[in-house]
């Protein structure tokens, strides 16, 4: 038996993105994103809030960083989603992570989150429940301690995913098979 939940954005697993920007001063701001992801080879999509301090510093910068939040820093990325740059100036400086600047983009790349995506904003748009952004990806940037034989390993990542039906976060790291192989017995 079926069950019709209503007009829901429910899809599993939704990631969760760190999205970290400068403000005019220079100042750190990082938040947590579940509505984002990649859309092209090249092209990173973000759905934000018009108020959040984020979209601010995106239309400023022009650039962001895009990183996966792992298990080891759930705390701080809970935090990321919950206070906002706008009313706590402190909001990255409490966390005690380390930023430095992107060689590619003018965005910070925070130093603990194992894999992160440096992009240049390319697009901008109000429509369809907004804003909505595209970031060009120029540089992707890995800790060593996520790799296996130069490629990034998922089982080392501990990647956390959002559970959108009921505000959850998991950890995935479970390999199972390989894809375009595990079909080709129906061939
Ligand atoms: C799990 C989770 C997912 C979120 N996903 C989004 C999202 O996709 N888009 C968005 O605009 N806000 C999202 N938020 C809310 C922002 O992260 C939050 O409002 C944050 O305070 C904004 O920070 P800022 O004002 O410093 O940019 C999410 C929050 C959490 C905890």
């Amino acid at each position: 038996m079926r069950k019709d939940l209503g007009v829901k954005p429910y899809l599993f697993p939704m990631p969760v993105l760190m999205i970290a920007t400068y403000d005019r001063e220079g100042k750190v701001d990082v938040m947590n994103m579940a509505w984002g992801g990649i859309c092209a080879n090249k092209l990173v999509a973000l759905n934000l809030d018009a108020d959040h301090q984020t979209t601010k510093n995106l239309r400023l910068r022009k650039a962001f960083t895009v990183s996966i939040a792992d298990r080891e820093h759930m705390r701080e990325a809970d935090w990321f989603g919950i206070a906002s740059g706008n009313d706590t100036p402190d909001k990255f400086e409490r966390t005690g992570m380390h930023a430095v600047k992107s060689k590619f983009v003018d965005a910070p790349v925070i130093e603990e989150f194992p894999v992160t995506l440096e992009c240049e904003l390319v697009f901008d748009s109000n429509e369809n429940d907004g804003p909505h952004f595209y970031g060009e990806i120029k540089n992707v940037s890995a800790d060593e301690r996520v790799m296996t034989g130069g490629r990034v390993d998922p089982a080392l990542l501990h990647a956390l995913v959002f559970d959108q039906f009921r505000g959850d976060y998991y950890v995935v790291g479970e390999r199972v098979g390989k894809a375009w192989r595990e079909g080709k017995a129906l061939e």
